[in-house]
C-alpha cells in the first residue's frame, strides 16, 4: 500500500542555456508506514523533486507534468496538482509535513519557539493550551533541546542555529504528519543529534505509522534506517530496490559506485574513499542515451541509445550493462 505516487513527474527551469529539465519523468511509489530514502550525488534532483511533490517550486522553475496521489489513512485518493493553493496549503503542515536542511519557513523572531510550535500543535491537533504546551516541550526535549522546560520560552535569537534546526523538526513532527517529507534534514548537525534525530524519525514510524521520504546523501543512514531505496542522476531515477538487495546487489554501475564510495561498508577500516571519478554532465549539456555514460567502465555502443528501465520484481535499473 502506497501513501504516495509519483508519476512521470517533469520540472523544468528556464536558464540562459534554455530549459532543463531538473527532474525528468520521475516516477517512485512510497510505501505506507517505512521510511523510503532517496539518493544521488548534489544536483541530481533530489530537492526538486521534493519541492515539486509540496508544489513549492517557484519560478523560473514549473512542474510540467507528472501526478502525485496521495491516500490517506481513510484511503481516499487526493490528487495533489489538482487541488487549489488553500487546500494545498492544508495538506501541508497537516498531512504532509516537510523539514528541510536551511528551513525556508525561518521561525518567526517576535514569538518565542514554545509559541510557534504550540501554535502549530494547537491548530492541527485541537489540543488546548496547556496540553499542547507539554506537548511542545515533550518534543524539544525528544529532538535533544537540552532544558527543554526553559528553552521552550526562549526566542529564536537566542538558540544556535542548530538548536534552531532542532525547533524546526519538533514543529514538524509534533502535527503527526501521515507523511514525512526530510530533505537532508540534519546534515547540518553534529553526529550525536543527527542520530538522536533519525532514532526519533524511525520511532515515530513504529509508532504511529508515519511515512517518511528521507532524502540523503549518506549511505550509513540509508543502509541503518530505509527500507526501500530510490537512486537518481542526472535528473532521472536509475535504480530503486529494497535496502537489502540494493546494497547486496546494486545493478546500476552508478548506484555501485556510490556505495564502494563508503569507506565502513568495505569492512575495512582503512579503505580508501572509492569516489566516482569524473563529475555529472550538466543538464543544458546532456549526452544521447546513459546520462552516465561518461563515467561508467562498462560503457557500450547499446548506451548510446534511449534506455529503457528494466524490472525485475520490485526491482528497477536503467542500465543496458548491469552488474
Ligand atoms: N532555482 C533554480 N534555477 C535554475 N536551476 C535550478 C534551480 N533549482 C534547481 N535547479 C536545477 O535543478 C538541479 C537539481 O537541483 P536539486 O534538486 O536542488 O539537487 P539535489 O539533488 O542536490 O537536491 C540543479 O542541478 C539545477 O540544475
Ligand atoms: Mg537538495
Amino acid at each position: 500500500m502506497n501513501i504516495l505516487e509519483i508519476k512521470n513527474l517533469r520540472t523544468s527551469f528556464q536558464t540562459k542555456q534554455g530549459k532543463v529539465y531538473a527532474a525528468d519523468n520521475v516516477s517512485v511509489d512510497i510505501p505506507r508506514g517505512k521510511i523510503t530514502a532517496l539518493v544521488g550525488e548534489s544536483g541530481c534532483g533530489k530537492s526538486v523533486t521534493a519541492m515539486s511533490v509540496l508544489r513549492l517550486i517557484q519560478k523560473p522553475g514549473k512542474v510540467e507534468c507528472g501526478t502525485v496521489a496521495l491516500t490517506l489513512e481513510d484511503l481516499e485518493k487526493i490528487e495533489l496538482m489538482k487541488l487549489d493553493d488553500e487546500a494545498m496549503r492544508k495538506i501541508r503542515g497537516n498531512k504532509i509535513a516537510m523539514i528541510f536542511q536551511e528551513p525556508m519557513t525561518s521561525l518567526n523572531p517576535v514569538y518565542t519557539v514554545g509559541d510557534q510550535i504550540i501554535e502549530a500543535i494547537t491548530l492541527h491537533q485541537g489540543l488546548g493550551f496547556s496540553a499542547a504546551r507539554d506537548k511542545a516541550i515533550e518534543m524539544l526535549t525528544r529532538v535533544g533541546i537540552p532544558n527543554a522546560k526553559e528553552r521552550v520560552d526562549n526566542y529564536p535569537h537566542e538558540m544556535s542555529g542548530g538548536m534552531r534546526q532542532r525547533v524546526m523538526i519538533a514543529m514538524g513532527l509534533s502535527c503527526h504528519p501521515s507523511l514525512l517529507i526530510a530533505d537532508e534534514p540534519t546534515t547540518a548537525l553534529d553526529v550525536t543529534i543527527q542520530a538522536q534525530i533519525l532514532e526519533l524519525i524511525n520511532k515515530l514510524v513504529q509508532e504511529t505509522g508515519m511515512s517518511v521520504l528521507l532524502i540523503t546523501h549518506d549511505l550509513g543512514v540509508v543502509a541503518s534506517y530505509a527500507q526501500k531505496v530510490v537512486v537518481m542522476y542526472a535528473g532521472q531515477i536509475v535504480e530503486e530496490a529494497d535496502t537489502m538487495t540494493l546494497f547486496k546487489e546494486p545493478k546500476h554501475p552508478y548506484t555501485k559506485g556510490l556505495l564502494a564510495s563508503i569507506p565502513s561498508m568495505t569492512g575495512k577500516k582503512e579503505a580508501r574513499l572509492n569516489a566516482i571519478p569524473g563529475v555529472v554532465p550538466r543538464l543544458t549539456n546532456l549526452p544521447k542515451g546513459c546520462r552516465f555514460q561518461d563515467r561508467c567502465e562498462r560503457k557500450t555502443e547499446a548506451c548510446l541509445g534511449p534506455i529503457d528501465i528494466t524490472r525485475e520484481g520490485d526491482h528497477l535499473f536503467r542500465c543496458v550493462n548491469p552488474h
